[in-house]
């Protein structure tokens, strides 16, 4: 079996704590894909030592040199695009199709970041003196800790590693440990593409490193994608400690569908967006808002399709859901299962683990529809990140909008309908970061920001031209050249 190192100091190097953990195939636990270092609060330290001299050097890099070599990250992203796409689905499960997306993702957002080095745009401002001028421009903000999740494992941590990289910063990453391979698969492409070895740290390993980064004095912004509990725990370190944060976390995603819907589309929309990468999607679809005219007729059709949808593992060509990502994820859509019952909402399809040959040793569970689900209850208000979908019925617009927006999270929705007006009052009334018209609420795009409101996040988008006033800090520079005190708010007559 492989033991793989982390990348600190400009070396790969074993964790000073000794320990490893072994990284499985979800769809066939008996494949293991190697051992990956269980690190502590002293390779942390160690990271941020070296991160602290890449910083001092790439800082004073301009920025056109730095996007070249975005660039060639982005060329070697190319290149590699389906040995990648083929390791990441072993790992992580999803169907390959998605992975070969994800890997799109990374690409498109390390050419955005490339360009972004000829721009970077800072604001010169008529100042209220005369013969003074006033501006703005970006600098570089130091050491940024990056924490991502399993179910991207390459273009969320790339959204925030490379525009943290193009705006000068040095970056520690602690990737999920159900996806450390891809991590490492990432970061040997970026040295390839000539990131200096000081300025990227990779330190693998689970909660204890995490919080170490957190909590390490030197790592002045921390970027977090993963469950509201955690981040609300980094939330309060982070407040603490005066850190610059940005979170993504949870979503309760709906997709709502009116009467004069084009059916057949949303039906589309409504599989793909909640069943897509086995509904392990902080954007996916977990609810169905249906208004009452159609409700029965594409509650009926959503079934017959839902059912056929084929489960194996992702490498398998004929795959369209594959597994989850380990046993605690599927026992908490089991555990679901039990609670709709519970609270009075059926179960119409699934509802049970995948059976059948080549599912025995994965965790693969049966795409579920529960049905007859009302506003409160608990599937309707919790994130389940599983192959789940509740459906609910209301009237009208109104009601939709109200049971989109009333619960804790905020970042997709997706509205079906040929009504103009309707497709207007949702982009304006539904509380998310994101609202799709006719289209499903998974399938955000590198270019644009991302992130939602309420407990989904705390303010901060990534993506697009967004990202980059996160990762730099804004300076503001006057100069007088009057050759006197001239003294602002005061001095100001016309
Ligand atoms: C996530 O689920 O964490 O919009 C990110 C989408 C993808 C990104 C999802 N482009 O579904």
């Amino acid at each position: 079996m492989t033991d793989f190192k982390n990348f600190i100091a400009g070396a790969w190097v074993p964790p000073t704590t000794g320990d490893y953990f072994e990284n499985t195939n979800p769809a066939d636990t008996s494949d293991t894909i190697g051992r990956f270092p269980q690190s502590g609060a002293e390779d942390v330290a160690r990271a941020a030592a070296s991160a602290k001299k890449g910083f001092a050097a790439w800082s004073r890099t301009p920025a056109p040199i730095r996007g070249q070599v975005l660039q060639r990250i982005g060329d070697l992203l190319v290149q590699k695009k389906e040995d990648l796409a083929r390791a990441m689905t072993r790992e992580m499960g999803k169907v390959l199709l998605e992975t070969r997306g994800d890997v799109q993702e990374g690409i498109d957002t390390a050419y955005y970041a490339h360009t972004e080095g000829r721009r970077l745009f800072g604001r010169t401002v008529p100042s209220e003196l005369r013969n003074k001028w006033a501006m703005s421009f970006r600098r570089p903000i130091g050491i940024v800790g990056v924490i991502t999740p399993f179910n991207f494992p390459l273009a969320v941590p790339t959204w925030k590693i490379f525009p943290a990289l193009l705006c000068g910063n040095a970056v520690i990453w602690k990737p999920s440990e159900d996806v450390p391979h891809t991590a490492h698969l990432l970061v040997e492409i970026l040295l390839e593409a000539g990131v200096p070895p000081e300025v990227i740290q990779l330190v693998h390993g689970g909660g204890a490193a995490g919080k170490a980064l957190v909590e390490h004095p030197d790592v002045g912004v921390i970027s977090f994608t993963g469950s509201t509990e955690t981040g609300s725990l980094i939330g309060a370190t982070c407040g603490r400690m005066h850190k610059r944060l940005s979170l993504e976390m949870g979503g309760k995603n709906a997709m709502i569908v009116m009467d004069d819907a084009d059916l057949d589309l949303a039906l589309d929309g409504v599989l793909w967006g909640a069943f897509g990468t086995t509904g392990q999607r902080c954007t996916a679809t977990s609810r169905l808002i249906l208004q009452a005219g159609i409700h029965d007729r594409f509650v009926k059709s959503l079934a017959d399709r839902a059912q056929k949808l084929r489960l194996g593992p992702g490498l398998d060509a004929q795959t369209e859901v594959g597994p989850l990502i380990h046993e605690a994820s599927r026992a908490k859509v089991e555990e679901y299962v039990g609670i709709a019952k519970e609270q009075g909402a059926s179960v119409l399809i699934g509802g049970a683990r995948g059976q059948g040959k080549g599912l025995e040793r994965g965790w693969f569970y049966q795409p579920t529809l529960f049905v007859g689900v009302k506003p409160g209850m608990r599937v309707e208000q919790e994130e389940i990140f599983g192959p789940a979908l509740s459906v609910i019925k209301v009237k009208d617009l109104d009601e939709a909008i109200t049971v989109n927006n009333d619960v804790k999270y905020g970042l997709s929705s997706a509205l079906y309908s040929r009504d103009v007006n309707a497709a207007f009052r949702a982009l304006n009334e539904l509380d998310n970061g994101i609202t799709y018209v006719n289209a499903p609420t998974i399938g955000a795009e590198a270019h644009l920001p991302f992130g939602g409101v309420k407990q989904t996040g705390n303010g901060h988008r990534e993506g697009g031209w967004a990202v980059y006033d996160f990762y730099s800090e804004i300076k503001v520079g006057y100069v007088d050249y009057s050759g006197k005190l001239q003294r602002a708010q005061i001095d100001t007559e016309v």
